[in-house]
Parts: structure tokens; sequence; C-alpha cells
């Protein structure tokens, strides 16, 4: 039984790790420790289908994990890490991560921990709420909206920019509905001119932004309705 859980857990590394994580010629020194991890998830609609969850051991501030698993969608809820038996040596701490479509770079930290260093294991329980205000700002405004809405320029007068985007849409009216309805409404998808916006093309939009090219249709636009649904604020 032990066998069979340490083979499954290798199964799931190599799936991880795209080959370029580790140069061929080197082999990454190991240190014993034993990593049982177990993850709750909150606000489980908001899992993704096109970006990867992944459970992984980094270095400092790199983006990419040294070793990781990729995280498949609980059943129920709840998600079992494999075993690690042995993690990569100089790994400062593991952390669980929502990672680039085609690539093992970190795109947002659900949340990190550090190990003990002088204790061969680590037992985690965790809970994890999957539908963020941060994760909507890291997985989409950031990277896709704030060339037009902040950096670049006020489009519409929305600034998406970090620390800004959350007091410009929650409760404001729209600039470019008629009616006009909030740009964000809580617990309100129909109140919800940025759903509009982002999914319906409406007439007093000139920019079609359904045909962003970088817009996930399923998973930025389920994540941004999750979040609207759910009680997180910021
Ligand atoms: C290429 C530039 C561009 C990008 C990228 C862009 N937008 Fe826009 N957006 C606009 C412009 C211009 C308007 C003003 C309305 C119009 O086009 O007539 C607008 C309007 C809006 C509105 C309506 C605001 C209001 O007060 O009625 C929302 C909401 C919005 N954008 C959200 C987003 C989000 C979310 C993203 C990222 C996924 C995004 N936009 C990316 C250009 C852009």
């Amino acid at each position: 039984m032990i066998r069979y859980s340490i083979l499954f857990a290798c199964l799931l590394l190599i799936s991880c790790d795209s080959g370029d994580i580790y140069p061929e010629e080197k082999r990454i020194e190991e240190m014993k420790m034993s990593v049982n991890a177990v993850f709750h998830f909150e606000n489980d609609e908001a899992f993704p289908q096109n970006y990867r969850i992944i459970w992984g051991a980094f270095v400092g501030t790199s983006p990419y994990p040294l070793v990781c698993e990729v995280v498949g969608k609980p059943t129920a809820k709840t998600w079992r890490a494999a075993s690690l038996q042995t993690v990569p040596k100089g790994t400062t701490h593991m952390a669980l991560a929502l990672v680039e479509k085609n690539e093992n770079k970190v795109k947002y930290v659900f949340k990190k921990f550090f190990p003990d260093n002088s204790s061969t294991e680590m037992n985690i329980s965790e809970t994890i709420d999957l539908a963020t205000f941060e994760r909507v700002q890291a997985q989409v405004f950031t990277p896709q909206c704030i060339q037009c809405h902040g950096a670049g320029g006020l489009a519409a007068g929305l600034d998406l920019t970090e620390g800004n985007a959350y007091s410009n849409l929650v409760g404001v009216p729209s600039n470019a509905d008629n009616s006009p309805k909030n740009r964000v409404t809580k617990y309100n998808l129909q109140n919800s001119f940025l759903l509009d916006v982002l999914t319906t093309r409406p007439p007093t939009v000139t920019t079609n932004h359904t045909t962003l090219s970088t817009l996930d249709a399923n998973d930025d636009v389920n994540l941004i309705r999750t979040w609207i649904m759910s009680e997180n604020e910021e």
C-alpha cells in the first residue's frame, strides 16, 4: 500500500513537470520531509477548467515550482495531496497556486506554507476560498484590462488597477449604460453591468469586450460571477 502511494505521487509529479523545470543533466538533491496536505475548497464553482491549480514546492520569489502536482477538480470539495516523501533541497515554501494555462508559471497564490526546518513532517489542513477579489484582480483585471482601464488611460472612467478596482466597481453606476445599472451589485448578477460588457456586447459599449483575445469565457467570467455571488468583499 505504501509503495503504491509513492508511485502515485511520482506519476503526478511527472505529469506536472513539463520538462523544462529540471535541466536534464542536473538532479535536484532532495530533503527528507513528508508533506501531507488536505484542502477544502469554498466557492468551488470557481474551480478553473482551463487554468490549472497546483500544489508545489517553491524557492524564494521564483514563480516556477521545483516540483508540483496538478490539483484535479475535487468531487467532494476536498482535495488531498498525494504525500510527497521528499521535497527538493532548497525549497523555501510549499504553495497552492493558480498557474498559466500552458506552463507552470504562477498567476496567483492561494496560500503559502513555510516548513519548520527542524521537523521532517508537514501536516496541512486548510480551507481555501476560490473566489476572492484578490484572485479576480490577479487572474483578470491586472493582466487583461488595465492597459485600457488604468495604466494606459481610463476608458469609461473605470480604473481596474490593484487597490482601485473594487471601489470603481461595487455600487458604482455604469457610465456606458443608459438605465444605468451598477457596474457591480453584490449578490445580483442582473444588475452587474460588468457581466453584460464581458458576455453580451451591450449596444452602448462600442468596444467589443467579448472578443478580447485573452478573456476566458469559462474561467474568467465564471470567476467574476462566483465572486459577485460570494460573501467576499476585497
Ligand atoms: C482595448 C481597450 C480595452 C480593454 C483591453 C478593456 N476595455 Fe473595458 N472598455 C473600453 C472602452 C473604450 C470602454 C468605454 C465604452 C465604449 O467602448 O464605448 C470600456 C468600457 C468598459 C465597461 C463599462 C464601464 C461603465 O461604466 O459602463 C466595463 C465594465 C469594462 N469596460 C470592463 C473591462 C474589463 C473587465 C476588461 C478586462 C477583461 C476590459 N474592460 C478591457 C476599452 C477596453
